[in-house]
């Protein structure tokens, strides 16, 4: 039995990180779609079809709880998932909700991708506070990619950042949802150009805790009181792969071509 976690790269792993904080004794399998990263810029019926072959590649290698640790392709095709598989899936999605509780400036921003913010369901959840709070989305193309280049500092990256985050403080936001796994890596840059009275909203607490409700749920935590251990895969190119999880997940690890 395993916990499988997978995003269109890397950014899932600041997901996997949690889990692996509150869940010490799971299996932990992580699939990063480096290949075909980013995600947010494909159709939704790619994006549903690289997901599909993913889960399928997950349960053939033991994970019986799968989690979507990216908001484009939760938003894009959970439902459909949900249908295919028999396995329960948790997704993640921009934490507007957090965000709502402690806004004081009445605007609430976004960063997430372009196909996140124009998906339905993202539509609906934010028509859900309308009434509460100002919601400005802001689309970061490009963000993705200096993740997944892990120029997680550096001037281009600071450029970017502040070329989406600055319109949003220009409306006022005192809040910024990270609508993008990847973006977690990019949160020390991202709160340096939004200064001290800005929060910046990250999902992945959150979603390890409803990976925890689940297993019990299911009947399907683990019974062992030895450490889980972990996997990592990626259809990448090797080399960066091997440097992309050193780096993020913070230990020497194998990386595996999937
Ligand atoms: N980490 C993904 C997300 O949460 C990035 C999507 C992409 O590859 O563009 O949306």
């Amino acid at each position: 039995m395993a916990i499988g976690i997978f995003d269109s790269g890397v950014g899932g792993l600041s997901i996997a990180q949690q889990v692996r904080t509150l869940l010490p004794h799971e299996e932990i399998i992580y699939l990063a779609d480096s290949g075909h990263a980013p995600y947010g810029e494909k159709s939704q019926q790619y994006i549903l079809q690289r997901c599909s072959k993913i889960i399928q590649c997950l349960i053939d290698k033991g994970a019986t709880l799968v989690v979507i640790a990216c908001n484009t392709a939760t938003v894009s095709a959970i439902s459909a998932l949900r249908e295919a598989f028999a396995i329960p899936i948790v997704g993640v999605e921009p934490g507007i909700k957090t965000a709502v509780k402690s806004c004081k400036s009445g605007v609430v921003g976004i960063l997430a991708t372009t196909q996140t913010l124009k998906s339905a369901s993202f539509q609906q959840l934010a028509q859900r506070f309308s009434n509460e709070i100002k919601v400005e989305a802001q689309a970061c193309p490009g963000l993705v990619e200096q993740v997944e280049a892990l120029h997680l500092t550096g001037d281009k990256t600071q450029a970017l950042v502040a070329q989406y985050v600055q319109p949003l403080l220009n409306k006022g936001a005192d809040h910024l949802v990270l609508g993008c796994t990847h973006y977690a890596f990019l949160a020390p840059v991202i709160s340096q150009v939004a200064g001290p009275n800005v929060s910046i909203i990250n999902t992945a607490i959150p979603v390890a805790l409803e990976v925890a409700r689940r297993l019990d749920a299911e009947g399907l935590a683990s019974a062992s009181a030895a450490a889980g251990g972990e996997s990592f895969f990626s259809s990448g190119e090797q080399k960066l792969a091997h440097r992309q999880f050193n780096a993020l997940w913070g230990n020497t690890v194998k990386v595996e071509s999937f």
